[in-house]
């Protein structure tokens, strides 16, 4: 799949099959995740995946009933944990080096995305999950103090296509030189 298609065909999926994902393909997103960027090379994500009807329903516990990709969490039939060692990115020798603190969410963000557009490459759906309660999440897997989960995907095949919202014209965020916006 040429990039551009694969970034424009990527949607979120909340509705999918019950059919398994294989450890080979597995394997092949994972090997994604390994050379997304990181700050400094330092690598900060650290990935759960969860198989376990069991371990999945509980993980479902921790979304808002009004959240829409809450049955996508026990339907698909794996759910990826994207977690982030705290303190290693965007730090030098224990300070932060930039006014934005710990660069988690940003490296791990980027993860996230290689991992979706790859498995979108591979005929796979994902949809980025943000809205749960994280501390229950973190909980629920066992995930130390000096690391914290950032988001979840189901993954498995879709069983739709889903819609593509809008999006915003290029006019509205690229400005030329200065800042424009308001
Ligand atoms: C950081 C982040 C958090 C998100 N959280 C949720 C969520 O909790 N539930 C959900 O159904 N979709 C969630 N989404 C998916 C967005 O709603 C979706 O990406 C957006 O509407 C654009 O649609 P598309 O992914 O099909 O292009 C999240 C996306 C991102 C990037």
């Amino acid at each position: 799949m040429d990039l551009m298609e694969t970034i424009k065909g990527r949607r979120s999926i909340r509705k999918y099959k019950p059919d398994p994902v294989s450890e080979e393909a597995m394997r092949m997103l994972i090997e994604a995740v390994r050379w997304s960027p990181s700050w400094a090379n330092t690598q900060c994500w650290e990935v759960i995946i969860v198989k376990d009807p069991e371990i999945k329903s509980e993980l479902a516990t921790a979304l808002p009933k009004t959240n829409p990709a809450l049955s996508s969490m026990t339907e698909a039939p794996l759910v990826i944990v994207l977690c982030g060692k705290k303190g290693v990115a965007g730090f030098k020798k224990g300070e932060a080096a930039t006014v934005k603190g710990d660069w988690l969410m940003f490296d791990t963000g980027i993860a996230m995305q290689t991992f979706c557009l790859t498995a979108h490459s591979m005929g796979l759906g994902t949809v980025v999950v943000g809205l749960f309660d994280h501390k229950k999440v973190e909980e629920i897997l066992g995930v130390p103090q000096n690391a914290e989960v950032v988001a979840m995907t189901p993954l498995g095949y879709p069983a739709t296509e889903g819609i593509a919202p809008k999006r915003k014209e290029p006019s509205e965020f690229v400005f030329y030189e200065k800042y424009t916006g308001r």
